[in-house]
């Protein structure tokens, strides 16, 4: 009976004290998890905190001792030392072990689970090492953005006095290329006038000449006058196409707007190609529905018709051209100028348009041009509020088609 108490006592005198023993453990995790989830708290706090609430969690707490290094620092309780009983375990840290949490009996204890240590004491060890690692982890992920954020903040800083800098920078290159603008405008209307008199009189006065009014003139005269005259011509062309097209893109058109009729202007277009047209056996014609009247500007439009319809003439050997125009029910005027000619590849047509553009270099030895007149053109069919496009098959024969409105007004 009594053997059976003794033994019951004994038992739970046992069960009393693995009970302590597991409330200090909890007690010892429980201090180090509020150490860590502070929300300030640091890394060096954190380290010295645990190693200080170690001891309570050991079975014998008057004569265990802890540390941790980490990051050539090290923390560890007032009464450390190095004996032979030590319990340890490695402080993993983004998947490297760069540290270890050691505890130390500074005294002989009898042998139990592991050396002098509970198992338990193990288990808690790596829980708290678990924990130190997560935080160190963390922390060092908190440093790393923080050091991102303020390189970051200097970044916009630096780059924001940049952008600065510029700005100045580009409101004087504005003010530079204004006034280069206006010198250009000067210089322009200046050679209009500069280039346009002398050769206005070399063609007039050479014309003169093989008219004869100056008196006789032999073959070969009259053959290199002509050769003049031609060239002079073909110099004022360009000069005129040059200033039209400068005057366009520094927006200094002002249009004409007149009423007239889309007849009465396809017929002076066609009678002035027609002898070229004629000499090269083409049959030019026209297909358009009659009465149509425009408002619109006469010149630039006769210009458009006039360039499509002689570069048609012009890379057309056989066959004919012709010149489609229709009213389309958005109250538009539609002209196709369609051409049995050389056409242009597929791979060319995108160099249509382009200043200076011409495509068939051995085709256009035979032609005389410059290459702007489709450039010109585009900017005009803009101008009146319209826009073009051609359509070519290689070998058979090209269909350039332009719309504009058959009113113009501002702003379309
Ligand atoms: N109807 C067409 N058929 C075939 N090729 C064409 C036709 N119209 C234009 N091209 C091609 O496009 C190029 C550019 O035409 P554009 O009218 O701009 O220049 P150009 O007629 O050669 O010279 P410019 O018109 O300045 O006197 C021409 O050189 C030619 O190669
Ligand atoms: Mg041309």
């Amino acid at each position: 009976m009594t053997e059976n108490l003794n033994k019951s006592i004994t038992e739970r005198k046992r069960t009393e004290y693995k009970i302590r023993e597991r409330v200090k453990e909890l007690t010892c995790l429980y201090g180090v998890s509020q150490l860590v989830a502070k929300t300030d708290a640091n890394l060096d706090e954190v380290l010295k905190g645990t190693v200080d609430l170690i001891p309570d969690g050991w079975q014998y707490p008057e004569i265990t001792c802890a540390r941790v290094i980490l990051g050539g620092k090290e923390f560890k309780t007032d009464n450390f030392a190095v004996t032979q009983w030590k319990q340890s375990s490695d402080i993993n840290i983004g998947g490297q072990k760069l540290s270890a949490l050691e505890v130390y009996y500074l005294e002989e204890k009898p042998e139990i689970d592991e050396g002098p240590f509970l198992k338990e004491e193990r288990n808690l060890i790596d829980a708290l090492v678990r924990v130190l690692g997560e935080f160190t982890e963390r922390k060092r992920a908190e440093e790393e953005l923080r050091k991102y954020r303020e390189h970051l903040e200097e970044l916009v800083k630096e780059r924001t006095s940049e952008l600065g800098r510029k700005a100045v920078e580009l409101e004087q290159a504005n003010i530079r290329l204004q006034e280069m603008d206006r010198l250009k405008s000067v210089f322009l209307a200046s050679m209009s006038h500069e280039l346009r008199t002398p050769l206005n009189s070399i063609i007039g006065f050479t014309g003169i000449i093989l008219q004869g009014m100056s008196g006789e003139v032999s073959h070969e005269q009259r053959k290199q006058l002509s050769m003049v005259k031609n060239s002079a011509s073909h110099l004022l062309s360009l000069i005129n196409d040059i200033l039209d097209i400068s005057k366009i893109e520094a927006g200094k058109v002002e249009l004409t707007l007149e009423e007239f009729s889309l007849d009465d202007l396809a017929r002076e277009v066609v009678e002035t190609l027609s002898p070229t047209a004629n000499e090269k056996g083409l049959e030019l014609m026209t297909e358009m529905p009659e009465g149509v009247t425009l408002s619109s500007d006469r010149r630039r439009l006769k210009q458009i018709l006039m360039n499509l319809v002689s570069n048609a003439v012009k890379f057309t050997d056989r066959g004919s051209v012709k010149i489609a125009a229709r009213v389309t029910g958005d109250e538009n005027l539609e002209v196709c100028v369609i051409d049995t000619g050389v056409g242009i590849k597929k791979e060319d047509m995108n160099k249509l348009f382009q200043p200076f553009q011409q495509i068939d270099v051995s085709l256009t030895k035979k032609h005389e041009g410059t290459g702007l007149g489709l450039y010109l053109t585009k900017k005009l069919t803009d101008l009146l509020g319209g826009n073009i496009s051609a359509k070519s098959e290689y070998g058979r024969g090209s269909e350039f088609t332009f719309t504009i409105p058959l009113r113009y007004e501002e702003g379309n």
